[in-house]
């Protein structure tokens, strides 16, 4: 039971939001591209050349999403020095839920403890983590709450065909977590932009499992289950709506892609990465990229990203930072901080 009130909504001035801890975690098994080459019909060079994976982790079978997720979200708590008890919303992103329902949210609060949070997931596949981040901004900046827990965490190997060499070269599992809080006198939040377009839902889904196609044995048989793509079509909306995205981010911040110190893309797909650089007129080396180690984690790429930039020292106390998202829906989301 909650033991103290939050504050209340009032008409104080917006407050500043603040990452003040982040935490990852990725699962022991690595799958290389040598091992998918004895699954199905590929090669380590098409799949570097093609997308710039080498190598992906893939969870044990016991290993649920809010399994990763609790892990990362202590790692978090650890590092902002924040206890359970002060965590007054968890957000889990995640495509890959443990169950329908209960929310991965309420599995991750019960794990850590946090007693006095409210807790929901949030289903914007690829983009969720900024989605919550934008929530959590939201709630934190108008005073509702002081302190938000929010995780992007996704188990697409149980949802990935493995017989299917046009997806499963792509994907892999782990999650990535943030703690946010006003922090007086300090950075944070600057702009966040959020868009989505359902005319696309059919591009990148998976059609099975929900209300509108119940799964069966028969359509387990067609692989229903699983992610289904239409990656060319994919890769062309990724790059034009992440760069639109980003570039509406960077206007409401009031600030120029030449002031922009790290850019964390969504890691999908290293070609989709050039091409958003090459728009922004911005060198490869201001992208913080590990899809090589990992491939696409989904809802967990941007915030495993930014919380190794973090703890490798790659962001700075006062850099612009540029996050930028995409994924099924379809949708996308851009968020300019300044750390
Ligand atoms: N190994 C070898 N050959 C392959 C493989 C593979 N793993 N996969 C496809 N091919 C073949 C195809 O069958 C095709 O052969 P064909 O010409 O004989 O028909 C050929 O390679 C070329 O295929 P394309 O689809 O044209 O390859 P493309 O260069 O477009 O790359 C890719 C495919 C990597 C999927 C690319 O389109 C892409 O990255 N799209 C975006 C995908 C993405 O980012 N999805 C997730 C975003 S949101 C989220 O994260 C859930």
């Amino acid at each position: 039971m909650r033991t103290s009130l939050p504050p209340h909504r009032s008409n104080k001035p917006r407050r500043t939001v603040s990452i003040v801890g982040t935490g990852s975690y990725v699962p022991e098994r690595v799958l290389t591209n040598h091992d998918l080459e004895k699954m199905v019909d590929t090669s380590d060079q098409w799949i570097r050349t093609r997308t710039g994976i080498r190598e992906r982790r893939i969870a044990k079978d016991d290993e649920a999403t809010s399994d990763m997720a609790t892990r990362a979200s202590l790692a978090a708590m650890e590092q902002a020095k924040v206890a359970p008890e002060e965590i007054d919303l968890i957000i889990v992103a995640t495509a890959t839920p443990d169950h329908s329902f209960p929310a991965t949210a309420c599995f991750v609060q019960k794990k850590i403890g946090a007693i006095n949070a409210a807790c929901f997931d949030v289903s914007a596949a690829c983009s969720g983590f900024l989605y919550a981040l934008e929530i959590a901004q939201q709630f934190i900046s108008t005073h509702v709450y002081n302190t938000v827990l929010i995780v992007g965490a996704d188990k697409l190997s149980t949802i990935t065909d493995w017989t299917d060499r046009n997806t499963c070269v792509l994907f892999g599992d782990g999650a990535g977590a943030a703690l946010l809080r006003n922090r007086p006198d300090s950075h944070g939040v600057i702009s966040t932009h959020m868009g989505s377009d359902g005319t696309f839902t059919d591009i990148l889904m998976m059609p099975g499992g929900g209300t509108r196609c119940p799964i069966t044995p028969e359509n387990i048989h067609e692989r229903l289950n699983t992610i289904h793509m239409a990656g060319k079509e994919v890769y062309k909306q990724a790059v034009t709506s992440m760069f639109n995205s980003a570039t509406r981010a960077l206007h409401d911040a009031g600030l120029r892609y030449e002031d922009i110190d790290c850019v964390i893309p969504h890691q999908a797909n290293l070609r989709i990465i050039e091409a958003i650089a090459d728009r922004m007129g911005l060198p490869m080396d201001k992208f913080y990229i590990n899809l090589d180690r990992f491939g696409n984690t989904s809802a967990a790429a941007v915030a495993m990203a930014l919380d190794e930039a973090h703890r490798t020292g790659r962001i700075q106390i006062g850099d612009y930072i540029l996050l930028v998202v995409f994924g099924g829906g379809l949708t996308w989301a851009s968020s300019v901080i300044q750390w």
